[in-house]
């Protein structure tokens, strides 16, 4: 049984097509990656997963059962957790106080006492390497420690499924090095895992499987090695100035917080 099945799943935002027929499925275990050119429709596919955004068409199952349009909530409360693009913390908690939330809120239903939240905080802020700054304010953190605060608050939720949208971008290669190491690790301990990312060690560093999307629609889908080597892909997605280098670069340029979807 797929722990999770997306079939024609369509979104239209006036006359874009952010989605148009997508369909796959993601088994447990696995590091199911997504790549694609900006505006390629990764985050609105993360939105009707999580139940953000609800599709015009098609259907997503959470093992077998429908969860097309549910609300977020619930959905968070199956075991779905997921992290921003656009970082979301709350500005006035610590480090600390914002990892808790995803205790508190996630699958245990709002039962867990704010003491045992606090100690699932620590637990996975350690996990991501922010247990130092636990009670910092999350103002001073910079853009890759609100990206690992993302993954706190998400992991906090104890998901079954983890949904990553670029918490890679803008970290150096040591810190690529060590967010690889962190998913490696939540996944050995049970959590399958998608991620969107445009770092392409990523996707062959971690990812099981991974998925191209283009315009909307799958472009490529396998293993990640010969995704990457496909030429639609490397044409789609780094262009025409690396196709003609025929090998993709290790780190495209990270895109600014202020350029990127809300
Ligand atoms: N809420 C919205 N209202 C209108 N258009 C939207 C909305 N959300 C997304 N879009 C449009 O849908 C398309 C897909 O956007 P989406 O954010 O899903 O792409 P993406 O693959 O995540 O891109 P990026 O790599 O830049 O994050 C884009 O053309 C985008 O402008
Ligand atoms: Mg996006």
């Amino acid at each position: 049984m797929s722990l999770l099945a997306v079939r024609e799943v369509s979104k239209r935002f006036g006359g874009v097509n952010a989605l148009a027929g997508v369909t796959f499925t993601v088994e447990p275990g696995q590091v199911f990656g997504i790549i694609g050119p900006n505006g390629a429709g990764k985050t609105t596919l993360l939105n009707c997963i999580s139940g953000l955004t609800r599709p015009d068409a098609g259907d997503i199952r959470w093992e077998e059962a429908s969860i097309t349009g549910m609300k977020p909530y619930r959905i968070a409360r199956l075991g779905i957790g997921r992290t921003f693009q656009i970082v979301r913390p709350f500005p006035s908690m610590t480090v600390r106080e914002n990892t808790a939330m995803g205790a508190l809120f996630g699958r245990t239903n709002g039962r867990l006492q704010p003491a045992a939240a606090l100690a699932e905080a620590d637990e996975v802020l350690d996990l991501v390497g922010l247990g130092e700054k636990r009670h910092h304010t999350v103002l001073r953190l910079t853009v890759p420690d609100r990206k690992r605060l993302e993954v706190a608050r998400a992991l906090a939720m104890r998901p079954r499924l983890l949904l990553l949208d670029e918490v890679m971008a803008g970290l150096n290669h040591v810190e690529v090095e060590q967010a690889l190491e962190m998913v490696r690790r939540v996944r050995e301990g049970g959590v399958t895992i998608v991620l969107i990312e445009h770092v392409m060690s990523v996707i062959v560093g971690v990812c099981t499987h991974a998925l191209v999307l283009n315009f909307g629609r799958t472009l490529v889908e396998g293993p990640p090695a010969e995704v990457l080597k496909d030429p639609r892909v490397i044409e789609a997605y780094l262009g025409e100035r690396y196709a003609r280098r025929q090998q993709p670069p290790p780190h495209p340029a990270p895109k600014s917080e202020a350029n990127e979807e809300g």
